[in-house]
C-alpha cells in the first residue's frame, strides 16, 4: 500500500470517503499494487483445490476488479469466462489484463445473467455486503449458475480471539462503522461480517447445497484445521 507503486495515504483517504463504486474507480490504476488484491498465492492455492471439483465448462468472477480471479477460471474453464463488477475503472483494468474475458459493468445485487455459468467464483469483496445484502448476493448467483452449477469461494480461518490480526480486524471494522455513521455516502467495507456459519445459511437460504473443502496449498494451523476452507456450494441440477 505504502510503496512507490501503490497508492498515498492521501489518495486512500479520499478513495474511502467516496462511494464504494466511485472509490474503486478512483484507486483502479494502483489497485493491484495494494494488499486488497487478492494474492497470487492464495488465487494459485485455489484453482489447484478446484482442479479436484470440475470439469466445468463457463465461469463467472463476481466482483472482479481488475481480474484476480479470472486467470483462475481460466485455468479450470474450458469455455467462456466473463468477469463482473459495477467500477468502470477497475473493469478497464480487468480489460487489459485479460482481453478475451467478457467483462460486464453490473451491480452483483442485480446480476444479468440467467442460468449462463456453470462455475462461479468471488474474491476479496464479500466484505463489501452487509448481512442481508449478502442474501441477495448469493440468490443472484444461484439465478446466473446453470442447473448443478457450482459457485466457490476461499474463506480463511478467522484468527484467534486476542490475536494481532484479530485487533487490526476488530480495528478497522470499528474505524468504518464511525465513519460511516458521520459521512456519506457510505463505503461499506467489513472485515468481521462473513462468518462460516452465517455463510453457509445464507448461501442454503439461496438454495444451494454447501460443502467445505480444505485448501491444502496453504497449509494447516496448529490444531490440525486447514487456513483455509473453500466453501463450495451446488446449485441442484433439477
Ligand atoms: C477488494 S476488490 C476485489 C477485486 C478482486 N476480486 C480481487 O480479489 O482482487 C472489491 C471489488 O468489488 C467490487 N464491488 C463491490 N460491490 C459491488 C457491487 N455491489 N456490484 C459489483 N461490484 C462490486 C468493487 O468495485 C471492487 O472491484
Amino acid at each position: 500500500m505504502f510503496t512507490p507503486q501503490g497508492p498515498s495515504l492521501r489518495e486512500l483517504t479520499v478513495q474511502a470517503l467516496s462511494s464504494v463504486e466511485h472509490g474503486y474507480d478512483l484507486l483502479a490504476t494502483k489497485f493491484d499494487a495494494t494488499p486488497f488484491r487478492t494474492s497470487d498465492r492464495l488465487l494459485a492455492a485455489v484453482a489447484d483445490t478446484l482442479e479436484g471439483l470440475g470439469p466445468f465448462d463457463s465461469g463467472l468472477d463476481v466482483c472482479c476488479g481488475t481480474g484476480a480471479g479470472l486467470g483462475v477460471l481460466r485455468s479450470v474453464c474450458a469455455g467462456r469466462i466473463a468477469g463482473v463488477d459495477f467500477s468502470t475503472g477497475m473493469l478497464a483494468r480487468a480489460r487489459g489484463a485479460h482481453p478475451t474475458a467478457d467483462l460486464v459493468r453490473a451491480d452483483a445485487l442485480a446480476l444479468p445473467f440467467a442460468s449462463a455459468f456453470d462455475l462461479a467464483v468471488s474474491f476479496g469483496a464479500f466484505g463489501h455486503f452487509l448481512p442481508d445484502d449478502q442474501r441477495a448476493l448469493f440468490a443472484q448467483v444461484h439465478g446466473a449458475l446453470r442447473p448443478g452449477g457450482t459457485f466457490a469461494f476461499p474463506l480463511p480461518a478467522p484468527p484467534p480471539v486476542g490475536s494481532r490480526l484479530y485487533w487490526t480486524l476488530w480495528g478497522f471494522d470499528a474505524a468504518m462503522r464511525v465513519r460511516n455513521a458521520v459521512w456519506r455516502p457510505p463505503f461499506v467495507m467489513y472485515y468481521r461480517t462473513f462468518r462460516l456459519a452465517d455463510v453457509r445459511a445464507r448461501l442454503e437460504h439461496a438454495g444451494f447445497d454447501v460443502t467445505l473443502v480444505p485448501v491444502e496449498p496453504l497449509g494447516r494451523r496448529e490444531d490440525g484445521s486447514p487456513r483455509c476452507r473453500l466453501v463450495v456450494a451446488r446449485k441442484g441440477s433439477g
